[in-house]
């Protein structure tokens, strides 16, 4: 059993090792990852973060540029290690492009080659920006390129979703994973996307049976959004947070007003995991696209990452006008707790109510 101060000692220590003043780790977030973000949670003393899935590997190289002139801090990079190549089926495209005509007339059509970002090159360009730590999800980096990590001394985070995920992910190299809770937003990071959503696992019973069953440190990511979030997953043996959806509503994030105005009345019931964006599971708010594509009388969402190109134009112009009903609106299930404040003083916030819960 852990004590207050025990646990929170455990959390100082992994803090220490990774040149960090407090453990709090802003999430890789693809496609919501500015480096403002980053640099305010680093700079706070923080771990900054960016979700290169969808980035060239020059994005990449000049984020992580803009990010070491803006901040002496730690940060990681992240990718998704690709799924198979699905299957095209026109047919059900097409049906699916009825449906989604609905909220946007003018339907993207998915380009013949896919994936359309290349994985090799962003793992190439991440290790040529020789950060600290680099970041996995949705499965496991090949045997070849944790030997060139472990080469550059830099440390691998693995993203779990299940208690067999984090014992592969050790016996792999991993220096620490990330155990995603179902609360999470966003993606859900199951190594094999058809098992996503018979695994949803609460991060209560995910995070004690992961720290029970693996050496290496662990990291509770889902749903924490305050200091009581904090100092629970460090008595359930966490070591450090990764915390996204609590950032949605400061500035630095620069989500839409409309989105990011949202948060503040959303109760956990009113996000719903939805594969309807993307082709992946993830948490989304309870919008009426997300409703109406994932009810049982639409058409079954096409693999990642087809379905993400199908919606591409609704999501592009959602943004474009401001309407929240046809973008692709994260958030984990504590999205009511995020403050409207600047990220440094969230990340201040989180960190003195943790101090003063654990003693
Ligand atoms: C908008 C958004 C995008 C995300 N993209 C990624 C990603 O590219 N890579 C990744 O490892 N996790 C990604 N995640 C999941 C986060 O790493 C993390 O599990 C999640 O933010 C934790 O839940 P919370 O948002 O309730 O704090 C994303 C989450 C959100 C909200």
């Amino acid at each position: 059993m852990i004590k207050p101060h025990e646990a929170l000692q455990n959390s100082m220590s992994f803090a220490h090792d990774y040149n960090l003043q407090i453990p709090i780790l802003l999430s890789p977030m693809a496609g919501v990852c500015p480096v403002s973000l980053s640099a305010a949670v680093a700079n706070a003393g923080g771990m900054g973060s960016c979700g290169a899935l969808l980035m060239t590997p020059e994005q990449i190289s000049s984020w992580v540029k803009e990010m070491r002139e803006s901040s002496n801090g730690t940060f990681q990079l992240n990718t998704w290690i690709p799924d198979p190549k699905p299957i095209r089926n026109l047919k059900h495209e097409n049906s699916i492009k009825k449906l989604i005509a609905k909220w946007e007339p003018e339907v993207s059509n998915p380009p013949d080659n896919l994936p359309s970002q290349d994985f090799e090159l962003q793992c190439e360009a991440m290790l040529k920006a020789n950060p600290p730590i680099i970041s996995s999800i949705m499965g496991l980096y090949p045997s070849q390129f944790v030997s060139s990590m472990k080469n550059n001394n830099i440390k691998w985070f693995a993203t779990v979703t299940t208690v067999s995920e984090a014992i592969e992910a050790e016996n792999a190299g991993a220096n620490a994973v990330v155990a995603q809770g179902m609360e999470a937003g966003g993606h859900r990071g199951s190594f094999i996307a058809e098992n996503a959503s018979e695994n949803m696992v609460g991060l209560f019973s995910l995070l004690p049976a992961v720290v029970d069953a693996v050496k290496i440190p662990v990291i509770a990511a889902g749903g924490i959004a305050d200091g009581r979030g904090i100092a629970a997953s460090f008595l359930l043996g966490a070591s450090a947070v990764q915390m996204g959806t609590c950032f949605f509503r400061s500035p630095e994030a620069k989500i839409p007003r409309v989105w990011a105005e949202k948060l503040n009345s959303t109760y956990p019931e009113d996000t719903i995991t939805t594969r309807t964006f993307s082709g992946r599971l993830g948490r989304s708010l309870r919008t009426k696209y997300a409703l109406e594509a994932s009810s049982l009388k639409a058409p079954s969402p096409a693999p990642y990452p087809i379905q993400r190109h199908l919606t591409q134009n609704m999501r592009t112009n959602a943004i474009k006008t401001n309407n929240l009903d046809g973008m692709q609106a994260w958030a984990g299930q504590s999205a009511r707790l995020a403050l409207d404040i600047s990220a440094s003083e969230i990340v201040n916030k989180l960190w003195e109510d943790t101090k003063s819960i654990l003693g």
